[in-house]
Formats: C-alpha cells, sequence, structure tokens
C-alpha cells in the first residue's frame, strides 16, 4: 500500500509581468512571501516531504523556503522549459518515496488545506486528480480543462486552443495529484510540441488516458486559484485573502465595527468577543485573546494581547510586547520587547522597549525607556503596584521596585529601591514679578521701533 502524500512546489519561474528584481514568489501578500502561502497549505496535510522547485532568484527564494521549513528540499531548474520540466527536476528527491505527490505553485497562494484535502480524497476514484474552477473571464488565458462527465479528458493551453475549446469555462488551477512514481513516469513522456515549445504539466491528463488511466476534476472557487502574475492580480489575491480572514474572524465570534478597514496578517489569530475597531493593521505574528479590544489605527504586529486587555487607538505594538490580562495600552503608546504584567497601564504618549512592567503598575503619560545608547540595547526592570510619574526617562539599564515611584519629569539612571520615590529633575526656582516686567520691557522696544 501506499504511504503519505509528498508536495512539490514550483518556483523556478522569471515572474516577467511582476516588472521586479525580486522573485516573483517572494512578493508579499498578507506580510509573508507568496511562497510560504503555497507551503502552508502544503504544510497542513503533514506532507512527508517537501520539496520547492528554485530557478530565478534560486539562493533567494532557497532561503525563504528554508526560512518557512528548515527540512524543505529545494533543487534548481536552470533553464525554465515548462511546469512538466520543472516536476521532473524532483524526481530524484523523490525517486523513493510511496505515495501520492501534489504539484503546486508558488505564484498561487490562496488554495486551502480543505481543497488539498478533497484533491487526495478524490484519488480513490481516479489516477489523476487535477484542481478546476469556473471563471467569471472568459478572456482569461488559463489552461482549459475538456471533459466527459466526471472524467477529464484532456486539458488545453490557452494559447493552443481553438474558439471552442476557449470557450469552455472549466480552468486548470495548476494543482494536481497523482501517484509520485506514475507521475514521473508520465512526465518523462512529456513533449514539447505545442505553441510555446514547453513541456506541459497539464499534458499528462491526455498521456495517462491513453495508458487507460482516468482523471477526474475537484472544483473550487476561482478565488482559491488565482495566480500571480503582475502587481494588479497580485492585489487582487490580497483583496481575496482580506475577505476571506474578515469573514473567518467574524465566524470566530470576533466583532468588526468596519471589517473593510482592517487589515489581517497571514497568520493573524483574533478570539472570541474580541473587538477590532475600524482601520487596525496586523503585522504578522500577532494573537489576541478573546474579550480584548483593539481600538482604531492601531498597528499590531509580532506581539500577544491576553484577555480583556484594550489596546489603541493610535497605538503600536511591536515584536516581543506581551501584554498580559486586563492591561490597558491607551494612544500614542509604541511598546516593543516588553512584558507588561497583569492589570497594568500605560495609557499615554510613551515607549516602553525592552522592559519588563509589574501587576498593577501605572506608567504616566510620555513616559521613555532610554533603552539604546546607540551600540547596545538594555533592559528597564519595573516592579509591581509602582508608579512611574509623567515623562520620566528611564535611563536602562536601570530598575524600579515594587511600590516605588519616580516624580513627574525625572530622568532616572540609577535603581530605584522597593517603596522608594525618586525625585530626579532640577528644583524650582520661582521669580516674583519677572514675566510681568520682562513682558514690559519688550513690549515698550516694539512701541519705540514702530514710532521710529
Ligand atoms: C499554468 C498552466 C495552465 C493553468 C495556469 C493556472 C501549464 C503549461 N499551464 O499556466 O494550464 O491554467 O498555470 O495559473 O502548466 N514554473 C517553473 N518552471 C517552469 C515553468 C513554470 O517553476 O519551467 C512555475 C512558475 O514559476 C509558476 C508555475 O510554474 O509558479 C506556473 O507557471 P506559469 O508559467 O505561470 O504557467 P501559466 O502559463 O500561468
Ligand atoms: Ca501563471
Amino acid at each position: 500500500m501506499s504511504g503519505g502524500v509528498s508536495v512539490v512546489i514550483l518556483a523556478a519561474g522569471q515572474g516577467t509581468r511582476m516588472n521586479s528584481d525580486r522573485p516573483k514568489v517572494l512578493h508579499e501578500l498578507a506580510g509573508a512571501p507568496l511562497l510560504h502561502h503555497a507551503m502552508r497549505s502544503a504544510a497542513a496535510l503533514g506532507p512527508e516531504r517537501m520539496v520547492v522547485v528554485t530557478g530565478v532568484g534560486s539562493p533567494d527564494v532557497e532561503k525563504a523556503a528554508r526560512a518557512f521549513d528548515a527540512e524543505v528540499q529545494a533543487v534548481h531548474q536552470a533553464e525554465q522549459q515548462g511546469t512538466a520540466h520543472a516536476v521532473l527536476q524532483a524526481q530524484d528527491l523523490l525517486a523513493d518515496h510511496d505515495g501520492d505527490v501534489i504539484v503546486l505553485y508558488g505564484d498561487t497562494p490562496l488554495v486551502t488545506p480543505e481543497t488539498l484535502e478533497r484533491m487526495l480524497e478524490a484519488r480513490a476514484t481516479a489516477d489523476i486528480v487535477v484542481l478546476g474552477f469556473e471563471t467569471a473571464t472568459p478572456e482569461a488565458r488559463y489552461g482549459r480543462l475538456v471533459t466527459t462527465g466526471d472524467r477529464l479528458d484532456r486539458i488545453v493551453e490557452w494559447k493552443d486552443a481553438d474558439a471552442a475549446t476557449r470557450a469552455i469555462p472549466l480552468c486548470n488551477s495548476g494543482v494536481v495529484c497523482a501517484e509520485g512514481t506514475f507521475l514521473f513516469d508520465l512526465l518523462r513522456e512529456v513533449g514539447n510540441d505545442n505553441a510555446a515549445r514547453e513541456y506541459y504539466l497539464p499534458d499528462i491528463v491526455e498521456i495517462g488516458a491513453k495508458r487507460g488511466m482516468t482523471s477526474t476534476v475537484v472544483r473550487c472557487d476561482e478565488s482559491e486559484t488565482l495566480g500571480i502574475n503582475s502587481r494588479a492580480e497580485l492585489m487582487a489575491a490580497e483583496t481575496a485573502f482580506q475577505a476571506r480572514a474578515r469573514a473567518e474572524a467574524q465566524d470566530n465570534g470576533v466583532s468588526l465595527p468596519a471589517p473593510e478597514t482592517v487589515v489581517f496578517a497571514y497568520d493573524t489569530f483574533v478570539g472570541r468577543d474580541s473587538i477590532v475597531d475600524p482601520y487596525v493593521v496586523f503585522g504578522p505574528g500577532v494573537t489576541v485573546e478573546s474579550g480584548a479590544r483593539i481600538r482604531a489605527f492601531s498597528h499590531l504586529e509580532g506581539c500577544h494581547v491576553s484577555r480583556g486587555a484594550t489596546v489603541g487607538p493610535f497605538a503600536r505594538l511591536r515584536p516581543g510586547a506581551e501584554l498580559a490580562e486586563d492591561v490597558h495600552v491607551g494612544n500614542f503608546v509604541e511598546i516593543k520587547a516588553a512584558q507588561i504584567a497583569e492589570g497594568a497601564k500605560v495609557n499615554h504618549l510613551s515607549y516602553i522597549g525592552d522592559a519588563e512592567v509589574g501587576e498593577r503598575t501605572n506608567i504616566g503619560a510620555g513616559t521613555i525607556t532610554c533603552n539604546y545608547d546607540g551600540v547596545f540595547k538594555h533592559r528597564t526592570v519595573i516592579g509591581r503596584d509602582a508608579f512611574i510619574g509623567s515623562d520620566t526617562m528611564l535611563v536602562a539599564p536601570v530598575s524600579v521596585g515594587d511600590g516605588a515611584m519616580t516624580a513627574t519629569g525625572s530622568v532616572v539612571t540609577e535603581d530605584v529601591p522597593a517603596g522608594a520615590l525618586a525625585v530626579a529633575r532640577a528644583r524650582q526656582v520661582v521669580k516674583t514679578g519677572f514675566a510681568t516686567k520682562f513682558f514690559q520691557k519688550l513690549r515698550a522696544l516694539k512701541a519705540a521701533k514702530s514710532g521710529a
């Protein structure tokens, strides 16, 4: 019996129409390279092996693939002679693979794991399973699927199709699933006698049919199979991704009063009964627990917001910001690589970086952790139930003990023991009548000048 599934991801193409120095699959969608989206869908199947076929920009593409999964194997396709030729490059790496192989395209990022599962299930009914979709754009230059009932007879590229074939609404997504050994046998038979002089992966359907093998189509929505060839298509995919992410968040019990203004990343998680207000942007790596509120115009990335916390409006949470339960982070506050413990408040105009803030501590408006000396980053540690006066500069490395206070406007350069008050500012001087005399003098000067 056959074993598990392995995945081949084609990512060698030039991407000429992106008009870019960057390889196409490294352009970003929802905060991650296109390649990672395909790899994520593949990874959800728990594949035995994943092989990425690289070509244009090989070292960078390989590096990006490894960043997603250190175990991934990469193979270089020196010349882009077509999709069949590309899959064949993975043949040696999968020579001893016993089981099915799914071929995905690195530039087709929105295919869902559920759809891939349906394809694997359909393998019980056919030797080759092709993912197809009905296009709403009859002039779209996709390959067309020629079917008889449930059976797929062949796939004809747009370039090679006559008018009647081009009129078929059912298109080839490019995603294919077949038993590995059988797939590579067929691929070796593919020729390049066609309009593009390329070795077409879709030709395995017709070659297979001649050998008595059967092919079938699994259908999905066109939005899932959007292939990216241009910036406009990248934007269309982003729109489709965001629509899906917003709908998913709402299904998961998240309120989005203005859903079309909220931007999600590929891995954003927001818990039940949280509210995400208008114009919130999530970068990669954000988790928000249930019952939290993210107020308008906040920007979050690489951070964790616990149950019941509130963030913003106009807050910025950068990588390593960890807010415990019921923390309040208010307007124009930036937090980076800092743990803010339960019930602490950082409500206005502060920068808290490389720091720890204890439970229930209040950070006054305008407080800054001076964490960077131009070369090194230093930590600030603040205990629980502390009170940091407004406009305190905490010059790290420095600590403020449990229950301690700092006076407003202090520049704190030395550790403050628990329960102490640190005052680190010049003493106030009051000069009686000074202002009155000062302005009298200036006004007299002005009058003398205009009179002259
Ligand atoms: C391909 C399909 C077409 C389908 C369409 C869906 C073929 C011949 N045609 O056309 O039926 O409707 O996708 O989007 O397969 N690649 C390589 N090496 C190569 C050639 C391509 O790695 O030598 C990669 C590309 O980087 C890309 C993918 O394969 O990720 C698809 O190649 P592309 O040239 O975009 O194929 P299409 O013409 O769009
Ligand atoms: Ca394409």
